[in-house]
């Protein structure tokens, strides 16, 4: 029987990256994984030493939005940017940012709108630190940062003008105490501003390949299950907010992708050399291998997408 080409394509570019990954790990260890808090932190703790030297040594720890195709690290404010634009409808006074990391967005933003109470809250010690330095040596007094959990926000009911996550709600081990968390704090007319990875299609409607490839994907960075952008419409919808738009960035990050995949496949190219390296580095760092290599493929196959979605609270 003839397939059209561009259905065999996609699906035999994939099952080749997971014949390169199931010989450099026990791919059947990875899925089985569980990623709790703990796995949480011990994963940035021992990915930021990647991450600052080739992701990004500015401090960003999410993809960057490059627009024209072409990656180039200012689409690291790719994100802040969006926010900015709400800043400017709202005229907010006070700003929590959730899972701040090292402070990129914050950062940015709080030097950009100094009459703006800038508040960064994240689990991860090594993040706060970073995070907590960057804010004292740019002498920014209009941006606090704290350890924490967003599920748990210490702050009162309806006190915060914009909240905004950028690529952390995925590990959330509760998505609906954290949107009722942060339903919560919002004053009416609020905003909750939510960036990032999401199913586009459900386990259903995937070949077993691409399932394999999705879940591999999430493990290897440490996020528990990828919630359907439609899942999370709905869990959204529940904790009250009725009003909601999204944007589909997903183009806007293969360059940044692409760049992963190639260090990647540079990885992957001797198994044997690759397996003798995966046994020196940090567990949880070696993984990133995994989630560089098939991201491009996942989300150009419209498994994974990429999105802002704007969740506004009632007056
Ligand atoms: C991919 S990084 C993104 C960091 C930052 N938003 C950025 O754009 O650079 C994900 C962050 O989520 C944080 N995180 C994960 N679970 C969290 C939780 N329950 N509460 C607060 N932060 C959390 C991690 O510590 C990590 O800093």
């Amino acid at each position: 029987m003839n397939f059209p080409r561009n259905l065999l394509m996609p699906s035999s570019e994939l099952r080749k990256k997971l014949d390169k990954i199931e010989k450099v790990f026990d791919a059947d260890q990875v899925l089985a994984m569980d990623v709790d808090q703990s796995v949480i932190v011990d994963y940035y703790t021992q990915s930021n030493p990647g991450y600052s030297q080739f992701h990004s040594t500015d401090g960003s720890v999410h993809m960057a939005l490059n627009f024209d195709g072409k990656f180039d690290q200012q689409g690291y404010y790719g994100q802040a940017k969006l926010v900015q634009q709400q800043i400017d409808q709202i005229n907010p006074t006070q700003v929590l940012e959730l899972a701040c990391g090292k402070g990129f967005n914050s950062v940015y933003l709080a030097t950009q709108n100094p009459d703006i109470e800038f508040l960064g809250l994240d689990l991860t010690p090594v993040h706060v630190e970073i995070a907590s330095q960057t804010a004292r040596d740019r002498d920014l007094k209009n941006l606090m940062i704290q350890q924490g959990d967003f599920h748990h926000l210490n702050y009162p009911d309806h006190s915060l003008d914009i909240i905004f996550v950028v690529e952390s709600l995925c590990h959330a081990t509760n998505t609906p105490q954290v949107l009722e968390e942060s339903h919560r704090v919002l004053r009416p007319g609020g905003m909750f501003i939510v960036i990032d990875g999401f199913r586009k299609k459900p386990s259903e409607a995937i070949t077993e390949d691409e399932q394999k490839a999705a879940i591999l994907v999430e493990k290897a960075m440490a996020v528990e299950k990828g919630l359907t952008l439609d899942d999370f419409l709905n869990l959204a919808h529940q904790a009250g907010f009725a009003d909601q738009d999204y944007q589909d960035l997903s183009d806007a990050i293969m360059p940044n992708l692409k760049r992963l995949e190639g260090l990647a496949r540079k990885f992957f190219r001797f198994p044997f050399l690759a397996r003798r390296t995966a046994k020196l580095l940090p567990p949880y760092l070696v993984k990133n291998t995994i989630a560089g290599l098939l991201m491009p493929t996942t989300v150009s196959n419209g498994i994974h997408g990429y999105f802002v979605v704007n969740l506004t609270k009632d007056q």
